[in-house]
C-alpha cells in the first residue's frame, strides 16, 4: 500500500503551518515545516557572516539535520530573507531533496512548503495550494509577531509586513528553479474567509475524496 504523502503548498502566511500540524495531527501523520530546512541554512549564513544572495550555502545545507529545526531564532525577519535567498541555489535545493523525501516515504507525512507537489512529492496523494489575500496574510502575521490590536500604528505595521510578505512571495515566485506555484493537480484552498477550523474541515474532505 503506497504511504499517504500530503503536498500543501503556497505563498507566506497564507495559513499552510497551521493547517498541515492539524491535519496531521488528525490524520495520525508526521508533520515536516520544510520552510525550517531553508530557514536554519539562512540562518547558518548569517551566523558565518555570509552574504546568502552572493555566496554558496552548498556546506550550511549539507550539514542540516532535523534536530536543526528547533532553532528558536529561524522565525525572525533577516532569516526569512536569508531563507528566501538561499531557497534560491539550485544546489541548496539538491542537497535537501533527501532530507524531504525520506521524511515521508516510508510512513507518509504531511509536508508543507513551495514546491511539494510540484517537485518534491509530484505522486502525492493528496495536493493542496492554499493561498489568502496579501491583507489578509499581513493582518495575521502582524497579528502572531504583535498582538496589540490598538497600537495606532497598527495599520502602519500591516502595510510594512505586506509589502515583506509581497516581496518574498515575488521573488519565490520568479525564481528558476522549483519556483512557488501550484501543482496543475492541486486543491486551491483560499483561507480569506474561513477559520482555521473551517480549513482543516474542507482539506480533510479533500483528503477522504481521494483516499
Ligand atoms: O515557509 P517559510 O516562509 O518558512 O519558508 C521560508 C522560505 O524558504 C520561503 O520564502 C522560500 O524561499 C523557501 N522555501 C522553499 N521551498 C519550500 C519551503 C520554503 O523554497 N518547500
Amino acid at each position: 500500500k503506497k504511504a499517504l504523502v500530503i503536498a500543501i503548498d503556497g505563498p507566506a502566511a497564507a495559513g499552510k503551518g497551521t493547517l498541515a500540524r492539524r491535519l496531521a495531527a488528525a490524520l495520525g501523520l508526521p508533520y515536516l515545516d520544510t520552510g525550517l530546512l531553508y530557514r536554519a541554512v539562512g540562518r547558518r549564513m548569517i551566523d558565518a557572516g555570509l552574504d546568502p544572495a552572493t555566496h554558496p550555502a552548498d556546506d550550511q545545507a549539507r550539514g542540516i539535520r532535523l534536530a536543526d529545526l528547533e532553532r528558536d531564532d529561524l522565525r525572525v525577519p533577516e532569516v526569512d530573507r536569508a531563507a528566501s535567498l538561499v531557497a534560491a541555489q539550485q544546489a541548496v535545493r539538491a542537497i535537501l531533496v533527501d532530507t524531504q523525501r525520506n521524511f515521508a516515504i516510508a510512513g507518509g507525512g504531511v509536508l508543507d512548503g513551495r514546491d511539494i507537489g510540484t517537485v518534491i512529492f509530484p505522486d502525492a496523494t493528496v495536493k493542496l495550494f492554499v493561498t489568502a489575500s496579501t491583507q489578509a496574510r499581513a493582518r495575521r502575521r502582524w497579528e502572531q509577531m504583535a498582538p496589540d490590536l490598538e497600537a495606532p500604528d497598527r495599520a502602519a505595521r500591516i502595510a510594512e509586513v505586506a509589502a515583506q510578505l509581497q516581496a518574498r512571495d515575488d521573488a519565490d515566485a520568479s525564481r528558476a528553479v522549483a519556483p512557488l506555484r501550484a501543482a496543475d493537480d492541486a486543491v486551491w484552498i483560499d483561507t480569506d474567509d474561513m477559520t482555521a477550523d473551517e480549513v482543516l474541515d474542507e482539506a480533510l474532505r479533500i483528503v477522504r475524496q481521494r483516499t
